[in-house]
């Protein structure tokens, strides 16, 4: 079966036996993982428009046995283990954030959005997690960062979450950046000079992590 790039690569990042996908919608990762690895899923969606599609594919490819469904809202109602591997991919980070802030039996998830991907890295950090593995994909002419997630308290720094700590060392990733970044710099008009100084640092730090990558 093909699925996109950015699932495939999501689904190389999962590492455990179990997976709970919240927001699943079309449920391609779910089947893909179940058909090509095993893997027992939970196909979570606040949609059962959404989920109808899901059960769809999951019988198409005869993956009824490893595959389950669930219409709920984010977590509601899911028991979460050690073992399970939490998707949330292709939803907004403030979606995310108030998906996981009413739960503390998440230890490990993977996690795909193209908004507010500092203010992800910095809340998932307050809240005792630390960045196992990072990647980046362009889809469409959007850039989707893919996060991998489990919980260990560790300490970044700026850098970290405005780029990421493993995005950081990544030539390409930096380079799509660098050209985003300028880009936007030069839209902003001279008069809004706290926007231009931010993006100004952004811009440096951005050229610093590449001088080092090289
Ligand atoms: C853009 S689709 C992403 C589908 C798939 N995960 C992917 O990455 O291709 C977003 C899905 O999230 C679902 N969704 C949005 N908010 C949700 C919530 N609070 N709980 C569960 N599902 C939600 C939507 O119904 C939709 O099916």
């Amino acid at each position: 079966m093909k699925i996109s790039k950015r699932l495939q690569m999501i689904a190389s990042m999962v590492h455990t036996e179990h997976i709970i996908d919240v927001g699943c919608d079309h449920g391609l990762l779910d089947v893909f993982l179940a058909k090509t690895r095993n893997i027992h899923c939970l196909a979570c969606d606040i949609s059962d428009n959404a989920l109808n599609h899901a059960r769809e594919n999951i019988k198409l490819y005869g993956m009824e046995t490893l595959v389950q469904t669930l219409c709920t809202d984010g977590l509601t109602g899911v028991q979460v283990t050690k073992d399970d591997t939490v998707i949330l991919s292709g939803m907004g980070t403030h979606t995310v954030i108030h998906i996981l802030e009413k739960r503390n039996d998440v230890e490990q998830c993977i996690i795909s959005t193209h908004t507010d991907v500092p203010y992800l890295r910095d809340w998932m950090n307050q809240n005792g997690f630390a960045i196992q593995d990072e990647c980046f994909i362009l889809e469409h002419g959007i850039a989707y960062v893919i996060i991998s997630f489990s919980k260990k308290e560790i300490q970044y720094d700026e850098s970290d979450y405005e780029i990421g700590p493993i995005l950081k060392t990544n030539l390409s990733y930096l380079t799509y950046l660098l050209n985003e970044t300028q880009k936007i710099y030069q839209k902003i008009p001279l008069t809004h000079k706290i926007q231009k100084e931010k993006l100004k640092e952004k811009i440096d730090m951005i050229k610093f992590c590449i001088k080092k990558a090289k």
